[in-house]
C-alpha cells in the first residue's frame, strides 16, 4: 500500500500512515520526498527505529551534518538526561542551550551553511508539555503586507548562535560553545537574506530566528523590532502547530522554510530526543557573507 497523507488543521504538515520506515522502496521514498517539499513537515507516528536506522532514512534526504567531533555519529541525543538516567546541571552548557531551543528558530542558520532538514524522535518523554512547535514561513511570507514585502526586500541579517544564547543568559566565551556543537566557528557569522527562496520549490519564505540579529542598514533597536515582529506575526494559526510526542514517533522537517522551537517541560523529569541533521545545499545554504 503506498503511503496516506493527512494534513494537518494548519497551511502546513502531513500526519504520514501507511508505511515502514524501516523498509523504504525507492518508489516510496520519492513518494515522501514529494510530500516533505510540499508540506514541510512529515509526521510519522510510532516508527520506533533505532538511532542506526533513523540515520539511513536521514541520508535519504542528502549527506548528513555532524554535529560532534566523534567520527562517524550520525545522529546525536537532545536530552537533559545523564548517562546514569539522571538530570544534568541547569548550568551546564547543554541545559542553556536547551533552554534556548524553546525559541522559534531553524537549524544550523549559524554555521557557514544551514541545515536542509531536520529528522527527531522521540525516546524518553516527560509526562507533560515538551511539545515542539512549527511555524510555515512560506505561508507568513505569504501573508505579509506588499509594503512590508517591499521592506524586507534586499535586507539580511547575521545569524549567531553566542547572540542567540547570550540573549537566553547564557554568556558563553569564544570558543566555548564550540565543545558542544563541532563546525561551530565564533569567528565567523554568516550573512543571511531575510526572504529565502526555496531552491527546490522556488517558493519564498521568511528566514528569521532568534539567531538573526543586526540587520545592516539598520539600527540595533530597529533591527530587533523588525526581527521580533516578523516572527510574532508568522508564528501565529493557521501556520503553527505544535506536536504532542508519543515514544516511536518520528518527524522531519525542511529549515529552509520553516521555524520550530521545543516546549518547557518539567526539567527534573528526563527527555530524550534523537536528533539527524541534513546538510544544506552550499549552492543555496550559504551566508552572502561572513562576517
Ligand atoms: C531540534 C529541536 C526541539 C525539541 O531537534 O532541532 O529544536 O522539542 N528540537 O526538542
Ligand atoms: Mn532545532
Amino acid at each position: 500500500m503506498d503511503p496516506v497523507f493527512t494534513p494537518l488543521d494548519a497551511t502546513f504538515g502531513a500526519v504520514v500512515s501507511h508505511v515502514d520506515l524501516k523498509k523504504l522502496s525507492s518508489e516510496t521514498w520519492q513518494s515522501l520526498n514529494r510530500a516533505f517539499n510540499k508540506y514541510g513537515l512529515l509526521i510519522f507516528p510510532k516508527q520506533h527505529l533505532s538511532i542506526d536506522e533513523q540515520a539511513v532514512f536521514a541520508a535519504r534526504f542528502g549527506e548528513i551534518e555532524e554535529l560532534t567531533s566523534i567520527e562517524g555519529l550520525k545522529s546525536v541525543p537532545l536530552t537533559n538526561m545523564r548517562q546514569d538516567g539522571g538530570v544534568i546541571d541547569e548550568n551546564d552548557d547543554m541545559s542553556l542551550i536547551l533552554n534556548g531551543n524553546e525559541g522559534w528558530h531553524t537549524d544550523s542558520s549559524y554555521m557557514p551553511v544551514s541545515a536542509k532538514a531536520s529528522v527527531l524522535s522521540a525516546h524518553v518523554i516527560p509526562v507533560d508539555g515538551g511539545r515542539t512547535g512549527f511555524t510555515d514561513m512560506r505561508a507568513a511570507y505569504e501573508s505579509l503586507d506588499e509594503t512590508i514585502k517591499e521592506q524586507i526586500e534586499g535586507l539580511s541579517a547575521y545569524h549567531s548562535l553566542y547572540h542567540s544564547q547570550n540573549k537566553v543568559g547564557h554568556e558563553a566565551k569564544a570558543g566555548q560553545l564550540e565543545g558542544v556543537i563541532s563546525g561551530l566557528n565564533s569567528h565567523q557569522i554568516p550573512l543571511r537574506p531575510l526572504v529565502k527562496v526555496h531552491p527546490e520549490t522556488g517558493k519564498k519564505s521568511l528566514f528569521v530566528g532568534r539567531h538573526a540579529y543586526g540587520i545592516p542598514g539598520l539600527s540595533e533597536a530597529e533591527s530587533e523590532k523588525l526581527l521580533i515582529d516578523l516572527i510574532e506575526f508568522s508564528c501565529q494559526k493557521p501556520r503553527v502547530y505544535f506536536h504532542r510526542w508519543n515514544v516511536g514517533d518520528l518527524l522531519i522537517w525542511d529549515n529552509r522554510c520553516m521555524l520550530h522551537k521545543a516546549g518547557t517541560f518539567d526539567r527534573s523529569e528526563p527527555r530524550l530526543m534523537i536528533h539527524t541533521r541534513i546538510a544544506g545545499d552550499p549552492q543555496s545554504e550559504s551566508g552572502v557573507e561572513v562576517a
